[in-house]
């Protein structure tokens, strides 16, 4: 037997590779649990924090390991950053330190959101590449595009993203190939403070975006559109410092409700707008889940086995990739069997590989998964290869038949604030235990 030390339930910011969460199956989720703001929000609304000098303050952000890393990303460009609770404060001095490193980067791939804001502040910028990932190739041919109709001469070096634009950046008309998130709050970004009128057509528009757009109005910038498929910006010479509150999660929130209708459970979910999520709850409710909306909250009941579903994955307002992973679990215990498509990432299904672990029925061809359901899971020790097949391999393991313990935790805690303080006051037996890096053990 491993000895095995209990951590506080405190969010955690380190990234030992060796932390383990064992839950034991065969519980169902209930209660209620408040969702705090969204990492994929709160990342971009640091970086467009660097496009005015002076003092902006996020509120509701999440204490997670991505919001440290980024905290590093910008102190290393030039800025003061302090974290106190769910507050961040950025300070921006005049002049910035155009260049980010490739351990931070390759770290946090949302770090490639500074190279619109700075280019823009700088009209230079060194950006380390930040390579594929777990999920995927992950391109940045869409941002690069963008840039250089806006006026930058842009080049990879030495694998770094190089970019100029010395007589700063002007208005451009942009089309972009596939609604790309990144791409679209990049080149936003830049957009404010170019020159003349940027017209960005097929734009992300994802509630982050909208988020985004709405702290860069607030700070001054002239943005119409955010939440269509076509963005307006008005470049303006200068933007303010302000304060601004975090979108709730809308991916940890449907974390939960996936988990509620996997365990046939009862949860009500907190700090987020049902419609972020809409097709999410829909496809819960076409699986026999009871679903009641509020105007920032929804409970989810599941009273009997859920029944199959078809699910594809496509860019907001569609079903969101990073719940791929929650809608392959709710499919692996469904009765009857469901076509999962994901076209987003080429890479997700890694995820599916681990879960089979677990006895799920599981056959992938190309971007689709056969799943066939199973009334329960077994238990096994599983791999989290990324933040959603983390939680999502968690959140299976309570269907399981015994203890199931996830190994390589470390990247839930990018994601998931307080994620076992959570399913504790969900009803879940659950301890999270620091198992020595020791081959004997198998790690
Ligand atoms: N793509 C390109 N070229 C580009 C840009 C994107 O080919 O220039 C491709 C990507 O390779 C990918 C697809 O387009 O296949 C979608 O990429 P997108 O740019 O939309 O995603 P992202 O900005 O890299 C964000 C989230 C992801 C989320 C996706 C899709 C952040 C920090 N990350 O990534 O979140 O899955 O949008 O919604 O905002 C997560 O939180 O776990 C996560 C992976």
């Amino acid at each position: 037997m491993t000895s095995s030390v209990l951590l506080p339930l405190e969010p955690t910011l380190t990234m030992s590779d060796v932390d383990v969460i064992r839950v034991t199956g065969g519980v169902k989720l209930a209660g209620e649990v408040r969702v705090v703001g969204a990492k994929n929000s709160a990342l971009k609304l640091m970086a467009a924090a660097l496009l005015a000098p002076g003092t902006s303050v996020i509120d509701n952000i999440p204490r997670i390991t991505d919001m440290g890393i980024m905290g590093e990303v910008l102190r290393r460009l030039g800025a003061g950053v302090q974290f106190a609770g769910d507050r961040v404060t950025v300070e921006v001095p005049d002049r910035l330190h155009p260049e980010a490193d490739y351990d931070l980067v390759r770290r946090l791939r949302a770090s490639i959101c500074v190279l619109g804001p700075l280019l823009a502040r700088c009209g230079s910028v060194r950006v380390a590449h930040p390579g594929g990932d777990a999920i995927g190739s992950r391109g940045l041919d869409m941002h690069v595009a963008g840039l250089e109709k806006m006026g930058a001469e842009v080049s990879g070096e030495h694998g770094f993203v190089v970019a100029s634009a010395p007589d700063g950046l002007h208005g451009a008309k942009i089309a972009l190939d596939f609604p790309s998130v990144g791409a679209t709050e990049n080149l936003v970004m830049a957009a404010v403070l170019a020159r003349g009128t940027t017209v960005i057509d097929n734009v992300a528009r994802e509630p982050e975006i909208v988020d985004l757009c709405q702290m860069l109005n607030q700070m001054g910038a002239l943005i119409e559109g955010a939440g269509t498929s076509e963005i307006v910006v008005h470049g303006v010479d200068a933007l303010n410092p302000v304060t601004h509150t975090t979108i709730g999660d809308r991916i940890v929130a449907g974390t939960w409700a996936f988990g509620a209708a996997m365990t046939r459970g009862d949860v009500t979910v907190t700090g987020v707008e049902p419609r972020w999520l809409e097709i999410a709850l829909d496809k819960i409710a076409n699986a026999g889940g009871d679903v009641d909306h509020g105007v920032d909250s929804f409970r989810v009941r599941m009273f009997d086995r859920p029944r199959a579903v078809d699910i594809r994955t496509l860019p907001f307002p569609g079903f969101a990739t990073d719940l791929l992973p929650m809608a392959i679990g709710l499919a692996a215990v469904a009765d009857g069997q469901s076509l999962i498509t994901e076209n987003i990432f080429d890479g997700r299904f890694m995820f599916a590989e681990e879960l089979k672990r677990l006895g799920a029925d599981i056959h992938i061809e190309g971007h689709h998964a056969m799943v066939r359901g199973r009334e329960h899971l077994s238990y096994a020790e599983v791999t989290a290869s990324d933040i959603r097949a983390g939680a999502g391999l968690v959140i299976a393991g309570l269907c399981g038949d015994g203890v199931t313990t996830v190994r390589a935790v470390h990247h839930i805690d990018r994601g998931y604030p307080n994620f076992v303080g959570d399913l504790r006051s969900l009803g879940v037996e659950v301890f999270r235990a620091e198992v020595p890096a020791d081959p004997e053990y198998g790690f």
